[in-house]
């Protein structure tokens, strides 16, 4: 460490901390000015290399040892913003990632520096409350009791874990002594799943052949009819059903599971109804779209992503329960120099996979309580409405096809110009959406349903518009074209 500079002075940090607000600040308008098609020199992702990147930053440490730290900060900050995918650019369509509200990083920044863990109460009394707070919150919008609780936690797999493991220990128990047939439980789960829940699974120790993947029908959703014949050959199988998992929604087309429907079966069969509702549970806020959840509040756990239609940075992900003991029985830890008392109803280390956490809770707590939640369901209202126009739009086109009609802000379209036929346009939509990327007005994804490849958008960011899709449409019509 250069032995002139104290690197806890805050004087430097002030400095410095001006400069870059100022210089994300203007970052953030540069994002806004740009209109898909009409720029160059500013593309949505600047795709490079990752030889190139690596070769760039063989020895970063290295690169300026003497010089001041103010350079060096600057200079990383413009590289790290060059390098990036911009999600506040209209033209950003790709995964379900939110282009977070500028006003929520701040408390983020501030929980970085109190880094109050959240473990126990006393490493973090007012960011455990909040947290706290935002699980009732959840909770409520749920249509939960009560009795209900819960907690946040580092993103929607790690809280899919965290439900499957309460519902294994409210089905055998099997914490404390072990489960000595681990190969024989089984969760049900469409075949449209977050590959998540097979990996939790897998982690549990129940192998993949304990996910049984209700096939879909044409509308992506689970075809709940199967259930109980599934179920008889699941039991003839010698394995144990445990739970149902409902997609709510599904990662690839954004289809909603009967819920209802799953929750009759999980009632009579006593079964675990877990809802993922990682990108569909902010539908909750919307009174237009909270239908397509009818049912939730009869699931015993849910998760619930903020980070992705809620407008807010990574990972913020509620994992919540309909009864409250659920919370703590996935990790029951004796740890004596952390849990005084094992019931310590405050101390939150007792819920989570995670010790030491980020303090989620501040930065969805300050967002909620600053922006107030009509923001939330405005942003769920606009992208899905934008979906339903995109859809409607694609469906005027006689060179694109809709893989169906959107629920919530994910739409699914192949370009099917008609000089190209078979397994050629699979290759065709791979190639153009690479063309797509590296030309920068856009950043789409894409998926593969019922064998087929199709073009992915998810309309994650409120300011893109119609024109700016119908826009892509052209420029794949066009890159098409230039062969
Ligand atoms: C339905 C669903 N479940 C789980 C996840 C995983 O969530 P995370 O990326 O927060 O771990 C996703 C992510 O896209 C998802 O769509």
């Amino acid at each position: 460490m250069n032995q002139a500079i104290d690197p806890y002075d805050p004087e430097p940090f002030r400095a410095l901390g001006h400069q870059f607000v100022d210089k994300i600040a203007d970052y953030l308008q540069r994002c806004h000015d740009v209109i898909p098609g009409e720029h160059d020199s500013f593309p949505v992702l600047d795709v490079r290399r990752p030889e190139d990147l690596e070769q760039a930053f063989e020895s970063p440490l290295l690169a300026h040892p003497e010089g001041p730290e103010r350079d060096r900060s600057h200079d990383l900050l413009d590289a790290i913003l060059a390098a990036s995918n911009h999600l506040h650019q209209r033209g950003y369509v790709g995964h379900q990632v939110a282009a977070p509200l500028p006003g929520a990083i701040l408390w983020d920044m501030l929980s970085s520096l109190m880094n109050n863990g959240m473990a126990v109460y006393e490493m973090g009394q007012l960011q455990t409350i909040l947290e706290r707070r935002c699980v009732r919150w959840m909770a409520e919008r749920i249509g939960y009791g009560p009795g209900a609780g819960g907690l946040l936690t580092s993103g929607g797999s790690l809280g899919n874990l965290t439900a499957l493991l309460a519902a294994r220990q409210h089905m055998t128990g099997s914490w404390d002594g072990g489960f000595e047939e681990s190969g024989q439980l089984a969760v049900f789960v469409s075949a449209d799943a977050h590959y998540c829940v097979a990996r939790s699974m897998q982690i549990m120790g129940h192998g993949k052949d304990s996910v049984v993947r209700v096939p879909v029908d044409a509308k992506h959703r689970m075809r709940t009819e199967l259930l109980p014949e599934l179920f008889e050959a699941t039991v003839q199988a010698g394995r144990r059903p445990m739970a149902v998992v409902s997609s709510s929604c599904g990662t690839s087309t954004g289809a909603f599971d009967n819920l209802q429907a799953i929750a009759d079966f999980c009632e009579e069969r006593e079964l675990w109804l877990h809802v993922d509702g990682a990108h569909g549970a902010s539908h909750l806020l919307s009174a237009k779209h909270r239908h397509t959840l009818e049912g939730i509040e009869r699931a015993h756990s849910v998760v619930w992503d903020a980070h992705k239609l809620m407008l807010l940075p990574a990972l913020i992900t509620g994992v919540i329960f309909r009864e409250q003991q659920h919370a703590a029985s996935s990790f029951a830890q004796e740890a004596s120099y952390l849990f005084e008392d094992a019931s310590a109803a405050y101390d939150l280390g007792h819920r989570t996979l995670e010790c030491t956490k980020r303090a989620m809770g501040v930065t969805l707590y300050a967002s909620l309580s600053t922006y107030g939640t009509e923001v939330f369901a405005r942003n769920v209202e606009l992208t899905v409405g934008l979906a339903r126009a995109f859809a409607d739009h694609l469906e005027t086109c006689t060179d694109f096809r809709l893989a169906l009609r959107p629920e919530t802000n994910i739409v699914c379209f192949r370009y099917e110009p008609g000089n190209v036929e078979g397994a050629q346009l699979n290759a065709l939509q791979d190639s153009l959406r690479k063309r797509v990327v590296r030309q920068g007005h856009h950043y789409l994804v894409q998926t593969r349903l019922d064998g087929d490849l199709y073009l992915r958008t998810t309309l994650m960011n409120p300011r893109t518009k119609l024109e700016d899709l119908q826009q892509l449409l052209d420029q794949l019509r066009g890159l098409h074209s230039q062969k």
